[in-house]
This record gives structure tokens, sequence and C-alpha cells, in this order.
């Protein structure tokens, strides 16, 4: 099973009303950013962590961890405990040196046999789909050994994300390499990479780099591109921002309502790239609430 895109998981960045937003455009499926297996795993009371929600369809969940046991204990729980989740996701590709140095994340890309282990424990514990999403990796046994001992250790999918962890988030994505992958893979392949656009990503499946395609930053500067759309100008990235906190609200057993931190990094990635950006970037910065920077927006689609 896999869906025809997806929005990626993003720390920080794809929380519900955030994800309800990609979904209102037209994304097919969103992941739930990382969450501790652990924490979940020790006590049951912090499946509050996920934010999942009941009108999400096609939902994932991401866990991380270095203990298969621990993540395939995780990963039952939140099967039973939370309906709306219809596939579930190891992290194996998170660089940050925290994660890291804790063995999980990309750390576990040099442990093929922990993932493996994780993945089985994931698949007896939980009745549900499961993936890994990983980054190539370069030298002895590369990523196309680690995709078949994924593959046999019996996920449903793998995202793979074109980039070596020494990459992070710079320099080009292998698409080459992805293909190459799915070329030698039954299980299906989710490429991930720079895709900025519908229309891109759709073409990466026609020429065969991949099943389907993750969407990540493009999406956090315009989540209006699942469908097919690029806000004018300002006063339209100003209207995505009143939207988002307008879902704040909406979901706010969820959320506690708009809170003025989450709609500051959105105001950041809605309002890169247009011409003004720096001026009312650092306008949004110096904002003392939530009005204040809703209120730049009708100043700025006045002067368009
Ligand atoms: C702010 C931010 C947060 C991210 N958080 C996660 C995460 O929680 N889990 C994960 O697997 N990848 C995470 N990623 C990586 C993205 O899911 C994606 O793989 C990466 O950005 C490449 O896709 P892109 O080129 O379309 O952005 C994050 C990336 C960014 C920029």
């Amino acid at each position: 099973m896999v869906f025809s895109n997806y929005l990626a998981p993003l720390h920080d960045f794809s929380d519900l009303p955030f994800r309800r937003m990609c979904q209102g455009y037209g994304a097919k499926a969103a992941c739930v950013p990382l969450v501790s297996s652990a924490a979940i795993a020790m006590d049951e009371s912090r499946i509050s962590l996920i934010d999942a929600h009941a009108d999400e369809r096609n939902l994932g969940v991401q866990i991380f961890g270095n203990d298969a046991k621990t993540i395939g204990r995780a990963a039952g729980i939140i099967a039973r405990r939370l309906p709306s989740v219809s596939w579930l996701n190891l992290n194996c590709g998170c660089p940050s040196t925290r994660t890291m140095n804790d063995g999980s994340g990309s750390a576990m890309l040099r442990k093929p046999d922990l993932i493996a282990g994780a993945i089985s424990q994931m698949k007896s514990s939980a009745d549900l789909p499961v993936s890994a999403k990983i980054r190539i990796v370069r030298g002895a046994g590369g990523t196309l050994a680690l995709c078949r001992k994924i593959e046999d250790a019996g996920a449903d999918f793998i995202i793979i994300h074109g980039r070596t962890t020494n990459q992070g988030y710079s320099g080009k994505p292998d698409w080459e390499a992805v293909r190459a992958l799915k070329e030698e893979l039954s299980v299906p392949v989710v490429g991930n990479g720079d895709v900025t656009s519908i229309e891109g990503g759709e073409k990466r499946v026609k020429e065969g780099y991949c099943d389907s395609y993750m969407v990540g930053r493009a999406a956090m500067r315009n989540p209006m591109l699942f469908a097919g759309r690029i806000p004018a100008g300002a006063g339209e990235r100003f209207a995505l921002l009143a939207e988002y906190a307008s879902l704040c609200d909406r979901y706010r057993d969820a959320t506690g309502g708009p809170r003025l931190r989450d709609i500051k990094i959105k105001a950041m990635n809605f309002l890169s790239g247009i011409p003004g950006a720096s001026v009312l970037r650092l306008q949004v910065s110096r904002a003392a609430s939530i009005e204040e920077i809703l209120g730049l927006g009708e100043s700025a689609g006045n002067a368009l």
C-alpha cells in the first residue's frame, strides 16, 4: 500500500494543523514526525506525544529508537491506542548529533541487523503496514544490501531519502541511486529529496525512479503545492498563515490553540522567496502577538 504522494515527517513543523492544511490541498498521505519509542514503551500515557486526529486519512507515525524490542512494543501501543493511524515508520535517517549519539536515527544505517530486527518486531506487534525511512549508504554492503534486509524483515515499503547522512539536507539527492534500488527491490519505494512540485514528483514516478514520492521542505514553504498551486504574493502567503492559525484554533484540544512561536516558524517559511521577504520576516520576528503578524498581511496585501 503506497499512496501517490506523501507529506514528509518534519520535526517541529508538520503538526496536526499543518498536516490538515496539506491534506486539504491534496496531500494523499502524511506522517507524524519522529516520536521516541522508549518514551511510549516505558509510559503508555506518553502516547499523548502523538497528535494524530480522526480527521486525518492515510496517516503514518514515525518512531525512533535503538532497541528492536522497545521499538516493537511502542509500535504495538500506537496501533492499539490510535485507530486513526494507518501505517508506521521507523526513522533510520535523522542526522542530528543527539539522535546519532544515542544509536538511533541515521546511526542505525550502520547496523542493518538492528533495523531488520526492529521492523520484524514492529510487524509482529502491530497489525499495520510498516516502513523504514532511510538514506543512501555508501561503501560496504551499500544501500541495496540494507534494503534487502528491510524487505526480508517484512517491511511493506521503503522510503528513501536520496542523500547520505554526511550530506544532511544539502547537496543534490542521488536519484539515480534511488532508481537503481527501485529496480532491484520487490517492495514499493517512496523517493524523497528536492521534490518541489506535484508535476516533478509525478515525473519521477513516470520515469521509473520510484513508486511514489515524499515532499519535505517545498511543502514547508508552500503547502498549496499539493494542489499544484503557487501562492501569488505576500497577501496569499499571509492568507496561508491565517488558515494555519485557524486550524490551530479548530484543533484546540490537541494544539492548545494558536501559539506565537509556531505562527512565527510557519511565517518564516511561507514568506520565503518573495519580493520584500527579508523586511516582512524581520517584522514577523519582532512581532509580539499573532494579531500583529496577521495584521502585517493586510498591509502587504494592500500594497500588491
Ligand atoms: C525541519 C525539518 C524537520 C525534519 N524532521 C524529520 C523527522 O522528524 N523525521 C524524518 O524522517 N525526517 C525529517 N526531516 C527530513 C525530511 O522528512 C526529508 O527527508 C528531507 O527534508 C528531504 O526532503 P526534501 O528535500 O523534500 O526536503 C526533516 C527535515 C526538516 C527540514
